[in-house]
């Protein structure tokens, strides 16, 4: 039996981190032969659904769940983790902007980001809470003895759901649709390119040659996918949250296959002409360590237009937060 990995989830008793936390103690996630210590991170007024989930997790009898520590105190939630999924802050409502949440959640991610010092050296972390790049932003520049590529905002949500709604148009399967990538940041500006991605190997153009859908429903539909959930089900989304989450796990953690790439928000460093010091959209590749930014990916002038609106709220917002960093 390997040793056990330690990973941290925040949030832990709100309803993302529900559907998260079992999948990641079934093993699915780390691996069937992965011992785990969860680290289970909420606020005091939430400790005591913590302490339900937490019997609910020992009720789930999983073999590898080998401990867990339940705390409001993110130096102890960090203390050693190897992973640290970090979901805890305040999810929008109806007719909010997730950068509305800016302030409020900001805040959050100073006191952690300080907290992850703790963490084991191999530490990894994804930021899900809302506004995630910005969010990665002041919680990576916090963790000052962590290097910032080991941080990610996550992006893998608009990812899949770029690739649902295109394998849905092209009336194919989903594992025919390729090298998607999400620019920019999760919000309504992003950018899911279409121009680069592929449809059973070949240009989604050629294969959808509806180029109107494309600039138009399509962006539309993955850049406010988020609100339309939060129309409809009063509540943001969760399950498939938390199935990108893990899907950003896995290809952190897998090698990426020969040819593709996934999405997320990484540290800019100058590549394709966004300036440095921002959490921003890029299509990624894995080797099963480290992540490295794919170079030389076509951008014409209609996804010049479409990342620079991007990167222009990005830096927006990091002129609201500049006082946390
Ligand atoms: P929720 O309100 O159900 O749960 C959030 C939990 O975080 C609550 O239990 C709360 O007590 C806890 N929390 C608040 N402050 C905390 C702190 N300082 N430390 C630890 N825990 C803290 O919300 P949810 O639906 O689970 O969403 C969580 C976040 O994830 C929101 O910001 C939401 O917008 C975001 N989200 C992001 C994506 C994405 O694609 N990046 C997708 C879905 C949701
Ligand atoms: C999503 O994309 O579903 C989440 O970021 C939640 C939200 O606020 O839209």
């Amino acid at each position: 039996m390997k040793a056990p990995m330690r990973v941290a989830i925040t949030g832990a008793a709100g309803q993302l981190a529900y559907s998260l936390i079992f999948r990641v103690a079934s093993g699915e996630v780390f691996g069937h032969a992965q011992p785990l210590i969860l680290h289970l991170l909420e606020i005091p007024p939430a400790m005591n659904a913590l302490k339900g989930v937490a019997m609910e997790l020992d009720d789930c009898a999983y073999p590898l769940l080998k401990g867990m520590v339940l705390t409001d105190q993110a130096s102890q939630a960090f203390d050693g983790v190897n992973w640290a999924l970090l979901v805890g802050s305040k999810p929008r409502g109806k007719g909010m902007e997730r950068k509305d949440l800016l302030l409020d959640n900001g805040k959050i991610f100073v006191e952690q980001g300080k907290a992850l010092e703790k963490a084991a050296r191999d530490l990894r972390v994804l930021v899900v809470g809302n506004p995630a790049n910005t969010n990665c932003l002041i919680a990576l520049s916090h963790a000052k003895a962590v290097p910032p590529e080991r941080f990610a905002a996550m992006t893998r949500l608009d990812h899949n759901r770029a690739r649902a709604q295109l394998a849905r148009k092209a009336g194919v399967e989903m594992s025919q649709v390729t090298n998607v990538t999400i620019w920019g940041n999760h919000s309504a500006t992003q950018f899911p390119d279409f121009l680069n991605a592929r449809i059973g190997g070949k240009p989604a153009l050629q294969v959808i040659p509806d180029k109107a859908w494309l600039e138009g429903e399509f962006i539309s539909t993955v850049q406010k996918r988020g609100a339309a959930i939060i129309e409809a089900r009063g509540v943001s989304s969760a399950a498939s949250a938390a199935n990108a989450a893990i899907d950003h796990v896995k290809s952190v953690l897998t090698p990426t296959p020969a040819g593709d790439w996934f999405s997320a928000a990484v540290l800019t460093d100058g590549s394709y002409g966004v300036p440095k010091g921002l959490v921003s959209g890029f299509p990624v590749r894995s080797d099963g360590k480290a992540w490295q930014i794919v170079p030389g990916v076509e951008i014409n002038a209609f996804a010049r237009q479409k990342i620079d609106a991007s990167i222009k709220e990005l830096q927006e917002e990091k002129a609201v937060i500049q006082g946390l960093l």
